[in-house]
């Protein structure tokens, strides 16, 4: 039946998707009005610009449909800035709810004080090019492919090439000083590109990159996750340094080109997380391994052994190799990313195996 208070039942299941909760906890539905088969109301949303409104709607007009209604009206609006302040104020007391002390949760190692409770997993290389943001990318979308709540930090200040590998045009949501990731293939991504005006280069300097950092484990309102995956700047200078010492508990993996050269700068890399920030090293990715040619013979282009000889020299396994070759990918595909590749596709096997790897040694 029709009514106010079925109606607010029915919404109750709807969620922001932003901020994973009840559009009738978060007080976004007003003045619903019934008129015989015709529903009509107002959905204020957290901004005006919301990118996620069509979905909001979609979602609302499909609950109060299936109580009968035959057409549904949605008015948007947005909260005021008092609104605005009082929830960003709950988001944050619950963020610290659910962080501030150092104990252990589930299988999760201790994390510092005030940063996300969750499995954090750095990925970390000897140089530029050898494809880390790729593999951070594809490991996290094979992890939300196995059902895991997964985030992305792009760290890499030189790159920041996350949000574009994966398609991302959208920006992310500031509620007040509360910043909400955006979420594309089921994976959270937040990355210093987000805060960039139309790709400019920029020159971090030392005390902004620590802070944006600082801010991105502190503000962004991550919500629950399994597993935190930080694509690191190349090599072992002083940012990734810091980035490796704001997260003690880090996890990481050191990803490699079979080539010798950069298995042995990868494995300076590998020697900072063991001994300087005491990292343990799941494993080496070997990127680049081959190119399979027509005829289905593998062609080394980058030569071999590369990833084997490392993970030998870290005493860590070589957890896959993953051959040459782009996604292939359409970019009528609204869904479409330069960079993803998608579980038919034999290199994203190679990634939901890996990802099933870390799952193993990493549990949730
Ligand atoms: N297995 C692969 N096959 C083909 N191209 C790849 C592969 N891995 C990475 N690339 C490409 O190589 C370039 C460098 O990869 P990227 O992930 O940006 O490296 P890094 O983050 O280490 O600098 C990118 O253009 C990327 O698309
Ligand atoms: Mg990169």
């Amino acid at each position: 039946m029709l009514t106010t208070e079925s109606i607010m039942e029915a919404l109750r299941e709807v969620k922001d998707p932003e901020l994973n909760k009840s559009l009738v906890s978060l007080n976004m539905i007003r003045n619903i009005q019934i008129q015989g088969h015709d529903v009509s109301l107002d959905v204020i949303l957290t901004i005006r610009g919301c990118p996620l409104k069509i979905k909001i709607q979609e979602d609302v007009e499909n609950a109060i449909r299936q109580l009968g209604a035959e057409r549904v009206t949605v008015t948007f609006g947005a909260m005021t800035d008092e609104e605005r302040a009082a929830l960003s104020a709950s988001l944050r007391a619950e963020q610290h709810a659910s962080r501030g002390n150092a104990t252990t949760q589930g299988g999760k190692a201790p994390s510092a004080p005030g940063i996300p409770q969750t499995n954090y997993i750095a990925i970390a290389s000897g140089k530029g090019g050898v494809g880390k943001s790729t593999v951070t990318v594809n490991l996290a979308v094979a992890l939300a492919r196995l059902g895991k709540k997964v985030g992305i930090i792009d760290a890499d200040i030189y790159g920041f090439s996350v949000p574009d590998m994966m398609g991302i045009e959208q920006r992310p949501t500031v509620i007040d000083e509360v910043i909400l990731p955006v979420e594309r293939y089921g994976v959270k991504v937040i990355s210093m590109g987000f805060f960039v005006e139309d790709n400019a280069p920029v020159v971090w300097r030392g005390p902004i990159l620590g802070k944006m950092l600082r801010n991105f484990l502190h503000e962004v309102h991550w919500g629950e996750l399994d597993y935190l995956l930080l694509d690191l700047p190349p090599g072992t200078g002083d940012i990734a340094l810091d980035v490796h010492q704001m997260i003690p508990q880090s996890k990481e993996i050191i990803v490699t080109t079979p080539h010798a050269t950069a298995a042995f700068v990868a494995a300076r890399a590998g020697a900072m997380a063991l001994s300087t920030t005491k990292h343990e090293i799941l494993g080496v990715v070997e990127n680049m391994s081959w190119y399979t040619d027509r005829n289905g013979d593998k062609e080394y282009v980058f030569g071999r052994g590369g990833g084997e000889k490392l993970a030998e020299s870290l005493n860590v396994e070589l957890l896959c190799q993953i051959p040459l070759g782009a996604p292939g990918n359409v970019l009528e595909d609204p869904e479409y990313s330069p960079s993803v590749y998608s579980s038919n596709h034999p290199t994203g096997k190679v990634y939901d195996e890996l990802a099933r790897k870390v799952t193993q040694a990493v549990k949730t």
